[in-house]
């Protein structure tokens, strides 16, 4: 079970693959209809395709827009040689993954990421889905696309905020990696340098599949992937309920740092090695920040979260750079310390 990655640098010219479907229906939304469609639709003249156009955003990854999908697809005849195409984000990208796994009991789909969290992230690794009710991913499915064709030259017209937001995970991928400071030093400084960039997030996306590959269903290893998210998706949860404008990976950078210090309590760090990753992360967050009145909120979050068991919170730590733990029980206290340590 895998997908195949294609990586694009010049042309979009490997799409020969398509010809083998009965249609094609290209999901994308406001904005890859203007940025990227364009760049895409002239090799698409050989086939036979639908254009389906959803809303732009987290508010309509919902089961709404599924429905407004699965009702396109039918009135155009879909059939069970059909393939759908993601052209987008990761919202576009989860979203399309499970309409095409619902539709006809599952028909096959492709991803186009067009964000950099899509293309070091969403698009790999087979989880698709919407929220539900206010809870994040709720309804979803494990969806492989047949193919994840990636093409940076899409980036061009992604704001920094957006590079930044996809740069975070590109950064986890790198710590999860690296053991030694200066070569994770090095891969950062070509994060943000465009010229760079792609040979950074096929890194990225290669570790990210690997991991993947070994451990489909989460069981285990790809538990490593959750470092920074424990802690970060509680943090997200109450930006959200503050109305806060902030990005996932906004959040996960100040997660990575409250779960970096708790692994150097629990491991030892080396107090110049913490404070490197620190001043790394820093720059990710975009300023956020929470108050000590918030904690309560933050870990009633922790406890709600889906990972957690018995209300013990297995979190993903480092033992050291480049070696990570998975199911580990951080106390209370400690935990605070570390929002602590972030919030001061
Ligand atoms: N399935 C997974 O494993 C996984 C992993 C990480 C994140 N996600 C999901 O991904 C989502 C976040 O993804 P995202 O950050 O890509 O957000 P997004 O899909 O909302 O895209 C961000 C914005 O950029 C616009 N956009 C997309 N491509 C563009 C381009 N090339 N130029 C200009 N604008 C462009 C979009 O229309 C949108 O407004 C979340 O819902 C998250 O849950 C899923
Ligand atoms: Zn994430």
């Amino acid at each position: 079970m895998n997908s195949n990655i294609i990586f694009l640098n010049e042309k979009l010219n490997a799409l020969e693959f398509l010809n083998s479907y009965s249609s094609l229906f290209i999901i994308m939304d406001e904005n890859t209809e203007i940025h990227c469609l364009p760049i895409l639709i002239n090799n698409f003249d050989k086939f036979n395709y639908n254009l389906i156009k959803i809303r732009a955003g987290e508010e309509f990854k919902n089961l709404n827009s599924c429905e407004f999908i699965w009702g396109n697809l039918l009135s155009n005849f879909v059939d069970r040689n059909s393939c759908i195409i993601a052209l987008g984000g990761g919202v576009l990208c989860d979203i399309t993954g499970f309409c095409a796994s619902t539709i006809l009991r599952g028909i096959d789909c492709v991803y186009i990421p067009t964000t950099l969290m899509a293309m070091a992230d969403a698009s790999i690794g087979g989880k698709c889905g919407v929220n539900f009710k206010n809870f994040k991913n709720q309804l979803g499915s494990f969806k492989l696309p047949i193919s994840i064709l990636i093409y940076p030259p899409f980036l061009n017209t992604l704001n920094q905020r957006h590079i930044n937001n996809g740069s975070v995970e590109m950064i986890k991928h790198c710590l999860l990696e690296e053991n030694i400071t200066s070569s994770i030093l090095q891969r950062i400084e070509n994060m943000k340098d465009p010229h760079s960039l792609s040979s950074e997030l096929k890194k990225s996306i290669l570790f990210k599949n690997k991991i993947v590959n070994k451990d489909f269903k989460e069981t285990g290893l790809r538990k490593v992937l959750n470092f920074g998210h424990t802690i970060g998706h509680a943090i997200e949860s109450l930006f959200l309920s503050q109305k806060k404008d902030a990005l996932h990976g906004e959040c996960i950078a100040i997660g990575m740092i409250c779960e970096s210090f708790i692994s150097s309590q629990l491991y030892g760090w080396k107090p110049e090695i913490l404070q490197t990753i620190v001043q790394i992360l820093h720059e990710y967050t975009n300023g956020h920040n929470f108050e000590k009145s918030d904690f309560v909120d933050i870990l009633m979050n922790l406890k709600h979260d889906k990972k957690s068991k018995n209300l013990t919170i297995g979190f993903s730590l480092l033992r050291e750079l480049g070696y990570p733990v998975v199911e580990i029980e951080v106390t209370e206290p400690l935990i605070i310390k570390s929002l602590e340590f972030y919030s001061n």
